[in-house]
């Protein structure tokens, strides 16, 4: 990150007091005196002293969007929007990236941080972190369907999917709703699965990943922070 846009992250004020307060050679990155706005560091690795004081390690901070359809939960994408766009500058901050993924058509739930550890531990198959997702299809779910992915999907290519819970909320011909909750993460697993049992996903929202829910009546689009619970619960997997 720029040496500029981190000192204004890190309360040392606007854009032109960060600005006076480096030509004023108050600011060194690793002993050696800052003489560039635009210097990339990073706080994690180099030691940044302004004023004669270090700077402190910028906190960890973690979002819990509810995903728009076409948002991309990317931290870069070249075509389309991501969701760290969605994230108002005041709440950006360096690293920040979305834990796990979900399909660019896929609403829903997305935690955002920029604690690196993190998402590795959450998508470790280790923790089996289950995922509930409300699905609409295209098609009749039959009371055959709950054992059917319960008893471990297989797709076309062989591979068998963990058992997966299904709860069917209304089934008609033209569209059932249901409730599926999974253990992993495949890439299109739940649309790869209902395809397995013969109909098409039309509209997939994730609304649990893990301990964390998405909040009723949260706006598509929007986002909060998580409470100082949920980030206890986090700790349980970082060890
Ligand atoms: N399964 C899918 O098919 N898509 C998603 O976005 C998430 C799970």
């Amino acid at each position: 990150m720029r040496l500029d846009k981190l000192l204004g992250q890190s309360g040392y004020g606007s854009r032109n007091q960060v600005k006076k307060l480096i030509r004023s050679r108050q600011v060194y990155v690793d002993g050696v005196l800052a003489d560039r706005d635009n210097l990339n560091v990073d706080a994690s690795l180099q030691t940044i002293m302004v004023s004669g004081k270090e700077l402190e390690h910028a906190p960890e901070v973690y979002y819990l969007m509810n995903k728009p359809s076409g948002v991309v939960s990317a931290r870069k994408d070249k075509e389309h929007q991501t969701v760290i766009d969605l994230i108002r500058p005041e709440d950006r901050r360096e690293g920040l990236y979305p834990v796990g993924r979900l399909d660019r058509d896929t609403e829903g739930l997305v935690l955002i941080t920029n604690n690196g550890p993190l998402g590795f531990a959450m998508l470790h198959p280790r923790y089996h972190v289950a995922k509930t997702y409300y699905v609409e299809v295209n098609d009749i779910l039959g009371p055959d369907a709950p054992a059917f992915f319960e008893s471990g999907v297989v797709f076309e290519d062989g591979t068998v999917c963990q058992s997966a819970q299904l709860e069917i909320l209304s089934s008609a011909s033209d569209k059932s709703c249901a409730r599926i909750t999974i253990s992993e993460g495949k890439f299109h697993q739940v649309k790869k699965m209902f395809l397995a049992y013969g109909v098409k996903v039309t509209y997939l929202k994730r609304i649990s990943f893990g301990e964390f829910k998405l909040d009723e009546g949260m706006a598509v689009g929007s986002y909060r922070t998580l409470t100082e619970a949920e980030k206890t619960i986090l700790r349980t997997y970082l060890g």
